[in-house]
């Protein structure tokens, strides 16, 4: 029998009852957990439920607030709500507001069977969709400047519009001079700052109407146009902004410069892959293996964390073989040093992959996007058991 976890979010004393019916339920194999308001964004990321119920007996209008926010964030998530049942404009605003089922108080047990019959039914169809859909946040870092970064990025980016595996999003994170929109020749225009400021008001439509979007298919979120504007956004904020992303689109492609600071941390904390980007030469060898030591500290093991090597096949390049060795794990992709095209790419503010189709380098990028797409995201690795 499959387990179904779900969060009861509020007051004790709204909950107990729905607490008590659920129990009662033989039908399915149910996980319940209560939770207070001002803890449900953390234990929402850590137990991942199939639905949330909302006490709003007590405070309807901090419900509401929460219930907003919260679908900020994990906007397939469905919920639902316990309320008093007296008034018909609160009841309509839940389900205008997109609740699955609004449960009158005293609650009974047949409401409640009601409701878990519903969701096993939308579990079920999700699951079904799931199988086509991923969703991955993907992180291009290294600790050493000029390593191609932001190319890759750049053309991860475009590889998978090529590949139509949903929408994909463009992130430059690199706060003190990112340059992401050069590359690709756009506007910055609507930046991660503003982002930041209209959070409150933002949904998925108003997100998509504000981005860039390039004439390749994906979307651009360049960084912000002051560089000391960065230095106002709280790790929180940052993480709240993220899992927003995560949830409006299949592939976040995240340009993070080359420093650990709140901004990189919190990205990398939720991102599904890390690309260590490393260049086959001493300085930038050793420069790997430190940021490579550093991301295992920081609990980041070896499946989350890629080593991609640059510039493969450069004159005087280390054998691939004594990089592995120093960093004790496998590459997980090579790019060939193409100078000529790079160069010639970046003086047209053009993607390698649209200027030089047909290049090798341009194969690696195909085979990179690949293997992201071939990769399996968080979810499915903490899939529930059924
Ligand atoms: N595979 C490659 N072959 C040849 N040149 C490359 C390759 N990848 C990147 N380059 C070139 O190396 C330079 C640095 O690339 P890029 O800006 O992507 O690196 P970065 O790590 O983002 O640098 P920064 O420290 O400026 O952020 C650029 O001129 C780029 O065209
Ligand atoms: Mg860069």
């Amino acid at each position: 029998m499959k387990t179904l976890s779900i969060i009861l979010a509020g007051e004790d004393r709204d909950l107990a009852q729905v607490l008590d019916e659920i129990k009662k339920i033989k039908t399915a194999q149910i996980h319940v957990e209560l939770v207070a308001l001002p803890s449900l964004k953390d234990e929402l990321n850590r137990i991942r439920p199939q639905l949330v119920i909302y006490g709003a007996n007590s405070n309807a209008e901090s419900v509401e607030q929460q219930i907003r926010s919260t679908k900020q964030s994990f906007a397939n998530l469905p919920w639902a709500v316990v309320s008093d049942g007296t008034n018909v404009d609160t009841i309509l605003n839940f389900f205008r507001m997109g609740a699955i089922d609004v449960l009158k108080n005293p609650v009974e047990f047949q409401d409640v069977k009601r409701l878990i019959e519903k969701l096993v039914e939308l579990d079920n169809r999700n699951n079904q969709n799931g199988k086509d859909e991923k969703r991955k946040l993907v992180a291009v870092f290294s600790t050493k400047g000029g390593v191609g970064s932001t190319t890759i990025a750049v053309n991860l980016a475009v590889e998978l519009a090529k590949q139509k595996v949903g929408k994909i999003l463009l992130l430059d994170l690199v706060l003190q001079h990112g340059n992401v929109a050069d590359f690709l020749d756009v506007l910055p225009q609507y930046t991660l700052m503003d982002t930041i400021e209209n959070f409150e008001r933002l949904d998925s439509n108003l997100l998509e109407n504000s981005l860039v979007k390039h004439e390749l298919g994906f979307y651009v979120l360049p960084c912000p146009k002051e560089p000391e504007e960065g230095d106002f956004i709280t790790s929180q904020e940052m993480s709240e902004i993220f899992y927003f992303f995560k949830a409006n689109f299949n592939y976040v492609i995240a340009d993070l410069g080359h420093e650990f600071t709140k901004t990189t941390i919190s990205y990398l904390d939720i991102a599904d892959s890390i690309l260590l980007v490393t260049t086959p030469d001493v300085p930038s060898l050793y420069n790997t293996r430190s940021a490579f030591n550093t991301l295992k500290k920081l609990g980041y093991g070896p499946e989350k964390v890629k080593i991609i090597l640059n510039r493969h096949k450069m004159k005087g390049e280390i054998d691939p073989s004594v990089i592995q060795k120093t960093l004790q794990t496998s590459l997980f992709s090579r790019l060939v040093d193409d100078p000529v095209n790079c160069l010639a790419a970046a003086n047209l503010g053009k993607a390698l992959l649209a200027t030089a189709k047909g290049s090798e380098l341009a194969k690696g990028f195909h085979e990179l996007g690949t293997l992201i797409i071939g990769e399996p995201s968080k979810k499915e690795k903490n899939h529930v058991p059924s």
